[in-house]
Formats: structure tokens, C-alpha cells, sequence
């Protein structure tokens, strides 16, 4: 389903406030800058994404297993990693009105974006949350939130490899929150501070490395077209030889033309053994695989393919998002994959009497074990629908006086409003399939 999305960030963002998808954190303090909170929608929302990635991902293939690992790692990962020495934005000051910026996202260079200012000489600035581990505050404790859930994967992977019967190619997913000191923020959920990382390493033979690395770049973007995002606003940007991450010999990002533009929703990198071997050489620890069909020992290579959960619900989010006039009014619809959706079903009767309530209730009750589902009896019906639409829930069910005669119901799509009669016991097979990609 290609959706014309006519969203604008403003709509968006109060959208997301008005319905319960996302809230500033801290609002009650005046909030924190580029700090969010989901709600009881955004949460759902963002569940059923990383569902989605983890079923595409990991559940539903034999060569991929899956990890979690923890936040805070030895310092010395993010050394062998080149993170300490090399994770930098350049960084420039304004000398008159003191704001910073990063230095490559500045149109004029050594003006001041703001107030046109003489900005100060450019900075390598360290992207990454240092802390203390423990009581004693001094550099022997330094430890530092993850800028990337991958490290957590490279230093397991022997782990994982040893206490499985896993053999080269495959690969380990991971989601998990990462952290990174951004010198801007900017766009709602877009560029934060505090994200999460849906993340996959794929451990390759050297020399197939290319090849793998043109398989996952198919095999995301098929991804992005299950998740029913238009294929119209996803495209493929190479990295040219000056925008490559430290570890990084070729990379592709899958870009979505946000309502700010095209930009970045993934990378795929092909890493080679860089972060193995730095493991290899700091830690002292063998990285070699043992090859039982080559007879060969190596380090294999990594291709790896890393979205961001916070960027990919900004992007489903808008993708999803029409506003059409209709004859009487204007209806704003969220036109969301049932399979992530935060509520797949809502329940009305058509009055509140006759018995409809307890029968919507009845069924409000056979559905809820399986999937999220909203009894609502409260105003117009025709309300009810709008209030649906908008947060969008793919169906909707009224309990009529058919109904009451012979256990059908009416069950309405949310994006053709056609509405078709059902038995109330085809009902969950009929959403059910629905959800399925
Ligand atoms: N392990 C490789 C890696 O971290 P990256 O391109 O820096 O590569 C991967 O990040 C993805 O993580 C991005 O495509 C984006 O979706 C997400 N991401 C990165 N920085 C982010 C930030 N500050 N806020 C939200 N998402 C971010």
C-alpha cells in the first residue's frame, strides 16, 4: 500500500502529542532538550517495529541468532573499537552569541547560522557520554554509555559461536539503546541523544564480503517495502571515500524522504575484520575462525546492516500520515501496516443499549488475548471512526441489530471505509491474516 503522505513535522509532532505516541521528557521541568518519552501509543508502536525487525531479522531465519548485551562495557572496547580516538563531529563556536554547531552542517562557512557571527576554528568533539563506574570519581573509572550496540556483538561473538553450532556465514542481531553526544539535535525523534539501535553483524568468509554486502542491501530494502513503506521515498546514498566511518571500507545508507528531506534511516557497512582484529590485538584474545570446509583459519569479515528504532517510527510515522478532505469534514488517517499498528481493532456498538454493549464487550474479550484492541461506545459512531483513523487502527467493529439476530458484525477498513458483514467467530482470522506480511 503506497500512501501519499502529506505530512508536515508540525503536524506530526502535534499529532504524536495530542493522541499519546510521543511526549517531551521531563515536560513538567520545561523538559530536556531532544529527549523523549513514548506513550501508550508510541510505546506499542515502537514495540511492534522492533517485533517486525527481530521477526525479519532474527526469528524467522536458521543462520542468525539473537543477543543482549549490556550498555556499559570495558573502556578498553571503545580503544580497540577507535571509538575514543576517532568518534568525532568537528565542532565550531560562535565568538558573539556563543552558540555551537558542527562545522560540516553550516552553509556559509565561518558564519555563524544564527547571528552571522565570526565562528572559532574547528574542533575534533567526542561524541561519546563519559561516566564513573563506582564511588571514586577518577580516570581509572571512566566508562562510557555505548555510541553503537555492534561492539556489544564483536566481543560475544566467540561466545556466541563456541556455545552454538552456528558456522560461517551467520550472523547476531541486537536492539538496544545507544548514546551519543550530539553537538545538534534536530527533528523531533530524528537526531537524539539517547536512541535505540536495531543492529545485525553478519560474519562472512574474506573474500565473499562484497557479495553479502550486495544480499543484505536487496534483502533491507525488500524489509522496508514489507514494513509498507512507499517505495517511492527510499532510495540507496553511497558513502563516497571522505563521509566513510573510521571502520568502514564501503557503505550504503537506505535514505526516506522525510518531510525535511532525504536522510539517513540505515547503514549498511561492509566493516571488514577492522573491529575483530583491534578486538584481537587489545584484548589478546585468538578472533580466528576455523573453517571446517576450507580447512582455513581466518577473521571472518562483517557486513553490517544497522536502523535505528527512533528514526524508522519517525518514518512509518509519516509515511503513514494523510490528511483528506472529505465532503463534510477533513479526515487525518494514519495508514500503518496492521502488523505494527498499536491497536488492530476498534469495538463499538452502535448504542448503548439493546444489548449491543455486552455483546461488543464479548467480543472486546475473545480478542484481547491475541492483539490490542479499544472498546469505545462514547459519541457518533462516525466520531468513533475518526478517532480510530487517526491513531490507525486498520479495522473497526459495530455491534448492531443485525447483530442481535444472528451473531454478525460489521467490520470497516480504515483506508477504503468500505465497510463488509462478518461472523463474529471469522472475526480474529480475518485480522489475524491481515497482520501478516
Ligand atoms: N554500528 C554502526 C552505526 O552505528 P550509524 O550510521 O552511525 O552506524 C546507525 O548509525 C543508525 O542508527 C542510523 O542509520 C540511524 O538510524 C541511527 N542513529 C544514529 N545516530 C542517531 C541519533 N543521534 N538519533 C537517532 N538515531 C540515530
Amino acid at each position: 500500500m503506497a500512501t501519499q503522505s502529506n505530512a508536515t513535522m508540525d503536524k506530526l509532532i502535534s499529532l504524536c502529542r495530542r493522541r499519546g505516541f510521543i511526549f517531551q521528557s521531563s515536560e513538567i521541568y520545561g523538559g530536556l532538550n531532544a529527549c523523549y518519552d513514548y506513550g501508550p501509543l508510541g510505546v506499542e508502536l515502537k514495540r511492534n517495529i522492533k517485533d517486525f525487525w527481530w521477526n525479519w531479522m532474527v526469528s524467522r531465519r536458521s543462520d542468525i541468532v539473537g543477543l543482549d548485551a549490556s550498555i556499559l562495557m570495558a573502556p578498553r572496547v571503545w580503544e580497540a573499537s577507535g571509538h575514543v580516538a576517532g568518534f568525532t563531529d568537528p565542532l565550531v563556536d560562535c565568538k558573539v552569541c556563543k552558540h555551537r554547531f558542527r562545522a560540516d552542517m553550516i552553509a556559509e562557512a565561518g558564519k555563524c547560522p544564527d547571528c552571522g557571527g565570526a565562528l572559532t576554528d574547528i574542533r575534533q568533539f567526542n561524541l561519546m557520554f563519559k561516566t564513573f563506574m563506582g564511588p571514586v570519581e577518577d580516570s581509572a573509572s571512566v566508562v562510557y554509555l555505548r555510541p553503537e550496540t555492534a561492539q556489544g556483538i564483536y566481543v560475544n561473538y566467540k561466545n556466541v559461536l563456541d556455545s552454538s553450532r552456528l558456522k560461517v556465514p551467520f550472523g547476531i542481531g541486537q536492539i538496544g539503546k545507544a548514546f551519543r553526544n550530539e553537538i545538534t539535535t534536530e527533528n523531533f525523534i530524528f537526531r537524539t541523544r539517547e536512541f535505540e539501535q536495531m543492529e545485525m553483524q553478519y560474519f562472512v568468509q574474506p573474500g565473499s564480503d562484497m557479495e553479502w554486502f550486495e544480499y543484505w542491501k536487496t534483502d533491507r530494502q525488500a524489509y522496508y517495502m514489507a514494513l509498507g513503506i512507499n517505495p517511492d521515498k527510499v532510495r540507496f546514498h553511497e558513502h563516497g571515500k571522505d563521509e566513510l566511518a573510521h571502520y568502514a571500507t564501503a557503505a550504503f545508507d537506505i535514505q526516506y524522504e522525510f518531510p525535511f528531506g532525504w536522510k539517513e534511516l540505515e547503514g549498511i557497512h561492509n566493516r571488514t575484520d577492522f573491529d575483530l582484529k583491534r578486538h584481537q590485538e587489545h584484548s589478546g584474545k585468538d578472533m580466528a575462525y576455523f573453517d571446517e570446509v576450507t580447512r582455513e583459519r581466518y577473521i571472518p569479515y562483517i557486513i553490517e546492516a544497522s536502523a535505528g528504532a527512533d528514526r524508522t517510527l519517525l518514518c512509518v510515522l509519516s509515511d503513514a500520515f494523510e490528511e483528506q478532505e472529505l465532503e463534510k469534514d477533513t479526515r487525518t488517517v494514519l495508514h500503518f501496516h496492521p502488523a505494527i499498528a498499536p491497536i488492530k481493532v476498534g469495538i463499538f456498538p452502535l448504542v448503548k443499549k439493546d444489548g449491543m454493549p455486552e455483546m461488543a464487550h464479548k467480543i472486546e474479550a475473545t480478542l484481547k488475548p491475541h492483539f490490542p484492541v479499544f472498546y469505545d461506545e462514547s459519541g457518533a459512531v462516525g466520531r468513533r471512526y475518526r478517532r480510530q483513523d487517526e491513531i490507525g487502527t486498520p479495522f473497526c467493529v459495530t455491534v448492531d441489530t443485525e447483530s442481535l439476530q444472528n451473531e454478525t458484525v460489521t467490520i470497516r477498513d480504515r483506508d477504503s471505509m468500505q465497510q463488509e458483514r462478518l461472523k463474529i467467530d471469522e472475526l480474529f482470522h480475518f485480522v489475524y491474516r491481515k497482520m501478516q506480511v
